[in-house]
């Protein structure tokens, strides 16, 4: 029904959305970026045009919904939107200033594209996060890697930990966070009221002042546009043979005897929690999940990463620990290291997985790099 209103309407709408998308990432380093879709939707929707002289009628609130959807690259389901935020071309928008606006942060150096890159497949290529410069002089570093955003919409928690249950909450944390911005949700309200050009937008996509809701409402509906589907994988698995190269069609058997149980397609998790290891034999692990649930057996686990992009996204591991996928791959393949709370399922591939299936493993998993928006920061902010 949603889809069906994406028609003639939406295709029109859907071009500020268009826009803003400047280049999408290439499936190859070999390859020339190709088009994006949101770029070709309007085109492809010319057969739906009314005929000449005949003018379409004003959209209706939900077909203004609708067309600020993104659509959505092939392999990838249906995106889980809350029923209180539904989207609207302003409001991500909305979102898209507020993402990259440095003023958030409590000395207006970082914003959340500082760690979340659109550049860098929208993560960072460090191990561990840098905020604000700490009492020091030095900008202060976090004890865990910078997840990317990509697909973020689709996981039911936030965080490594899932601490967070959605976007929404997930986008005043970092806010507050001492290392990472180090100011409060109240003073960036108090701030962000001073500046008469988010007043004007916060009127018009919620009707109100700027508010702690709607900040984390606009970016969350800004991260729900950014996606990672079309890529090599779902165009095999749509029937096209020769997407994927011999090596990463025995990478994706292998993926599916090993390391699909946790690594679930089409996300490539099922967003459970896990230990496998990573930093167990440092002297004080991450507990994971542990800090959210309290309990013994959730030390060390962590929510399984979805792996789009993953090509993409080093360094890797919760506390970024290593560079090359080449090593996160055979660091899974054996097994995970050894620890009393290790997934049995971690346990159950030790001494199962041979050299070769590495080496095809990795070159499957280049076959989820797809095609997603890299949107640049705005030209101007809101004064
Ligand atoms: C200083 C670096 C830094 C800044 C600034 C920052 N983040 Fe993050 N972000 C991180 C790190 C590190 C994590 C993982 C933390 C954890 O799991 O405990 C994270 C996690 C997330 C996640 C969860 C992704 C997932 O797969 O679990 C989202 C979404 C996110 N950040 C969005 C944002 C938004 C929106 C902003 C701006 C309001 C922002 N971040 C600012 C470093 C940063
Ligand atoms: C028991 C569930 C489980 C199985 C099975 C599993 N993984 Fe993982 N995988 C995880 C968890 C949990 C992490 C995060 C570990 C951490 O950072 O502490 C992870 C991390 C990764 C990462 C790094 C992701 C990132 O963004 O940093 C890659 C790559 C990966 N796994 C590939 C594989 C491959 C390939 C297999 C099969 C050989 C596999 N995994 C099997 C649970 C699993």
């Amino acid at each position: 029904m949603r889809t069906s209103r994406l028609s003639w309407f939406g295709g029109c709408a859907l071009l500020p959305l268009a826009l803003m998308v400047v280049m999408i990432a290439g499936c190859g380093p070999a390859e020339a970026p190709r088009p994006a879709q949101v770029e070709t939707e309007p085109a492809e929707d010319t057969a739906d045009e009314p005929p000449p002289g005949v003018e379409p009628e004003a959209p209706r609130a939900d077909e203004e919904a609708a067309a600020a959807l993104p659509v959505i690259p092939l392999g990838l389901p249906d995106l889980p939107i809350p029923e209180d935020n539904p989207m609207t071309p302003e409001k991500v928008e909305l979102g898209r200033l507020l993402y990259f606006d440095t003023r958030v942060s409590s000395d207006g150096t970082i914003s959340c594209a500082t760690c979340h890159d659109p550049q860098m497949a929208w993560t960072e290529h460090r191990p561990t996060s840098e905020g604000i410069t700490g009492p020091d002089g030095h900008p202060q570093v976090g004890g865990r890697n910078s997840p990317t955003i990509i697909n973020a919409a689709y996981a039911p928690n936030q965080f490594w930990d899932g601490r967070a249950a959605t976007l929404e909450e997930q986008a005043v944390g970092p806010v507050g966070n001492p290392i990472e911005m180090g100011s409060s949700m109240d003073t960036v309200i108090l701030a962000f009221n001073e500046i008469e050009g988010y007043r004007e937008r916060f009127q018009q996509v919620f009707g109100t002042d700027v508010t702690e809701d709607g900040f984390a409402k606009a970016i969350a509906a800004f991260e729900r546009t950014i996606l990672s589907g079309n890529s090599p994988y779902d165009q095999y698995k749509a029937g096209d043979e020769d997407a994927l190269t011999d090596a990463q069609k025995r990478g994706m058997a292998a993926f599916d005897d090993y390391c699909a149980v946790c690594h679930a397609p089409p996300l490539f998790s099922n967003f459970q929690f896990h230990n496998a290891g990573v930093g167990a034999d440092l002297p004080e692990p991450d507990p994971g999940r542990m800090d959210v649930t309290g309990e013994e057996r959730d030390r060390g686990r962590m929510r399984v990463p979805a792996l789009r992009e993953i090509a993409k996204t080093h360094p890797y591991f919760h506390n970024g620990s290593v560079e090359t996928l080449e090593e996160a791959v055979a660091f899974m393949a054996k097994g995970g290291q050894d620890n009393p709370n290790l997934s049995i399922q971690m346990r159950a591939l030790q001494g199962r997985v041979s050299e070769e299936e590495v080496a095809d493993l990795v070159e499957f998993l280049k076959a989820l790099s797809g095609e997603f928006p890299v949107i640049d920061p705005p030209d101007e902010f809101p004064q």
